[in-house]
């Protein structure tokens, strides 16, 4: 069966989702809608599909949607097509407040829809490799992790859509640029237990942060700092920094940059995780084959196309083959929570938030 794709938002992204659906096979692009009729007409012409005049039209025409909008308004959308029996592919973050995100999430599930969030890392062969090392034990009791987003934004940027920066359909620096290696680091560690946060609006013109700190306490008994900036000029690839008792691993702009393990360290089962026998390693396996991918770190249209194709074909498997897709709405909760954690400590003087498992 083919399914046929509708995109909802055509503005920065969504021509991402419609070149990514035009190569996936048992996918089509059926059409696509924005509330600005000029850019549903431009992105009609470009992919050669029906520009509906709304949701709702576009809904109608489709078995799956891609949605595409402002951030606040995710679960909305969402939610109206899960509501019509369409699956639902959503743009990051899955909504920028964890109550109707989680209504979102439940409500796929009552309606026997398939949901993902887009966190296209995930499809990244070097940040699994780290999660596995940490998951397997094979990087000892894990003691740090580490997530760095220092990204630059100019204020042009932030003027360029009037939603962006503001509380209610963006978030700033953590939950637009950073929440990418925030989900990284929390699904590599196992989930966030606690965090404290500082957070400063200090270069732009915008209601959100544009820079932040949080000390993290990971369920695993690691603690660590997740750090996100739009300040840092001129942009940095984003980092993770895990380290255990057996050693540790830093992975740059989604490549892995360093990996060493004690060549000592026992060969017993890890005293921590799965009790998963340490594989020999050579002392240092250093990955060196390339550039980081700067991505994102100073160019908001920089992004990942090869990684949304991995996960929107993954999706349309999941369709097919009637099992979850490989991130689920319920995963996709987990940054969000840590987020709005870091968010309410931020706004109260750095006050420990702990966040229910
Ligand atoms: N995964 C990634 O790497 C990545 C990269 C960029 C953006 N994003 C996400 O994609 C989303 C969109 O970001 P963008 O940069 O494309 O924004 P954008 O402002 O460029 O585009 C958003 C579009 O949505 C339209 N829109 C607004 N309200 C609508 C409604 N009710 N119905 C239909 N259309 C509506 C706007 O007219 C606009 O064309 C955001 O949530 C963002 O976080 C993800």
């Amino acid at each position: 069966m083919l399914i046929r794709f509708g995109v909802v938002g055509c503005g920065a992204i969504h021509g991402t989702h419609c070149d990514a659906i035009g190569k996936i096979a048992g996918a089509t692009l059926a059409g696509v809608y924005d509330v600005v009729p000029e850019r549903s007409g431009a992105a009609g012409e470009k992919f050669g599909v029906k520009a509906h005049r709304s949701f709702g039209s576009l809904l109608n025409a489709v078995d799956a949607v891609c949605v595409c909008v402002p951030s606040g308004l995710h679960a909305q959308l969402a939610l109206k097509a899960v509501r019509a029996g369409k699956h639902v592919v959503v743009e990051k973050p899955v909504d920028v407040k964890v109550a109707p995100a989680t209504k979102l999430v439940r409500a796929a599930r009552d309606a026997g829809v398939k949901l993902t969030v887009i966190s296209q890392h995930r499809f990244a062969a070097d940040i699994r490799r780290v999660r596995d090392a940490v998951q397997s034990g094979e990087l000892g009791r894990p003691l740090i992790g580490d997530s760095f987003t220092k990204w630059y934004r100019t204020q042009a940027y932030y003027d360029s859509g009037a939603w962006r920066g503001t509380w209610k359909l963006d978030g700033g620096s953590l939950m637009n640029q950073s929440v990418h290696y925030i989900d990284m680091i929390q699904w590599i560690m196992g989930g966030v237990a606690a965090v404290r946060a500082i957070m400063r609006t200090a270069a732009h013109d915008i209601e959100a942060e544009d820079v932040a700190y949080a000390l993290v306490e990971y369920r695993n008994g690691a603690i660590g700092v997740i750090h996100g900036a739009t300040v840092a000029y001129p942009g940095f690839a984003e980092r993770l920094e895990v380290s255990g008792t057996y050693g540790s691993m830093i992975v740059e702009g989604d490549r892995l940059k360093f990996c060493e393990l004690d060549p000592n360290a026992p060969s017993d089962p890890s005293p921590y995780g799965k009790g998963v026998q340490k594989q020999p390693t050579p002392k240092v396996t250093s990955q060196d084959d390339g550039p980081p991918v700067l991505g994102g770190a100073n160019d908001p249209t920089a992004i990942w196309g090869e990684q949304h194709r991995l996960q929107i074909e993954d999706f349309v498997r999941a369709i097919h083959d009637d099992r979850d897709p490989f991130i689920t709405g319920e995963d996709a909760l987990e940054p969000l929570k840590v987020l709005e954690a870091i968010y309410r400590s931020g706004r109260n003087g750095g006050k420990k938030v702990t966040i229910a498992s």
